[in-house]
């Protein structure tokens, strides 16, 4: 077995999140403003030789057991059944987070590849408030995205929401209904200070403690802790099998169980969501580096890994990049 990936606090890295483009087809307000962002320029992302040597040095030398693919939008790379199956074969847990769009059309051919489960991003249920808050009017698209999964044997179906004040607030529970209904599950996520606009408020952000209000105010909720160290805390709604999970990274950060690395669509790592630097693996990648020196590398990126993020301190610095562009 592989010499663990740990840090100085002994946290040992099993999980690495893996950037495929840092470009989406919505435009959520909470995220990027209507024009987008600057692209990465497609040379500068890494193709699919390089994702798959990279992860499989992980699997191999680092001990990473699970794969999460994300954007951006990953769904708009192209050839994902390809890669897909290229990872798969390496022997990890591959999932993925997506936008659902397009997801109708892919669903199964991920499947067959070898993807095992999805989280879909679902804030609203009304198509006029997912027109207003993603800037596109596509929700029918995510709706029939969540349904393909979900017979595509993708299982379990997360769905993940951001609550924001005073857009989506109101429909808590009725989200948490539409899961009981589908068979998915739920999170509410409190929004962190990732956006490309820079206009996160922590007064506007809906707290777990609100979230578990409103849950509370139409169901009954049994606690059934963290898988892990998974951010999401969950609780299951009574009379049901339906489980829902809060990820309250700002108010009861779990930084300190974070079992978690990631890498850009271009090519870098980075020990933390919100870590101010990074480690330039595609560099090494495409300067003739060996994969014992890339697992050097990235061993050193690990070792200087900070205790965790400090969200509403003094000393809180934001990322450069946002959210889209490291992959969340
Ligand atoms: P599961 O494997 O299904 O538990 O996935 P996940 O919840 O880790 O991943 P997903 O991509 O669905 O992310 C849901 C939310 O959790 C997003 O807002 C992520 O940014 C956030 N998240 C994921 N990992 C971390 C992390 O290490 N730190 C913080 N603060 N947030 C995270
Ligand atoms: N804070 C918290 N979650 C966010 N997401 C996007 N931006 C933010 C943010 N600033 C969510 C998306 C998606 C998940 C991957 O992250 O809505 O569900
Ligand atoms: Fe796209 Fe996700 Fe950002 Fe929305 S939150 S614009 S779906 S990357």
């Amino acid at each position: 077995a592989p010499h663990p990936l740990v840090d100085r606090f002994g946290r040992v890295h099993t999980d690495l999140r893996v950037s495929l483009t840092d470009r989406c087809n919505l435009r959520c307000t909470y995220c990027m403003p209507a024009e987008g962002l600057d692209w990465l320029p497609r040379a500068e992302v890494l193709g699919d030789d390089e994702v798959v040597r990279l992860v499989r040095i992980a699997v191999q030398r680092l001990g990473v057991r699970s794969v999460r693919l994300t954007g951006g939008e990953p769904l708009l790379r192209r050839g994902l059944p390809g890669l897909v199956a290229r990872l798969a074969a390496l022997g990890v847990e591959l999932s993925l987070t997506t936008n659902g769009i397009g997801l109708a059309r892919t669903a199964v051919e991920l499947r067959e590849a070898g993807l095992d489960r999805v989280n879909v991003s679902l804030d609203t249920l009304r198509a006029d408030r997912f027109a207003a808050l993603t800037r596109r009017d596509r929700i029918d698209d995510v709706f029939a995205g969540l349904a393909a999964a979900k017979a595509a044997g993708l299982d379990p179906v997360k769905v993940n929401a951001v609550p924001v004040r005073g857009v989506n607030e109101d429909e808590i529970a009725e989200l948490a209904s539409f899961a009981v209904e589908h068979g998915y599950r739920m999170r509410f996520i409190e929004s962190m200070p990732l956006d490309a606009q820079g206009s996160w408020d922590r007064a506007a952000m809906v707290t777990a403690d609100e979230v578990l209000a409103r849950l509370g105010e139409r169901f009954e909720l049994v606690p059934v802790g963290r898988s892990g160290n998974a951010p999401a805390e969950e609780w299951r709604i009574a009379g049901t099998d339906t489980v829902i999970g809060v990820i309250a990274s700002v108010t009861r950060p779990f930084c300190g169980g974070c079992d978690r690395v990631r890498l850009t669509a271009d090519g870098q790592l980075r020990n933390c969501l919100f870590a101010t630097e990074e480690s330039d693996l595609r560099a090494l990648l495409r300067g003739g580096a060996d994969d014992g020196r890339i697992e050097e590398a990235w061993r050193a990126s690990v070792a200087g890994k900070g205790p965790g993020h400090a969200i509403g301190s003094a000393d809180f610095v934001r990322p450069e990049r946002p959210m889209s562009a490291i992959g969340g």
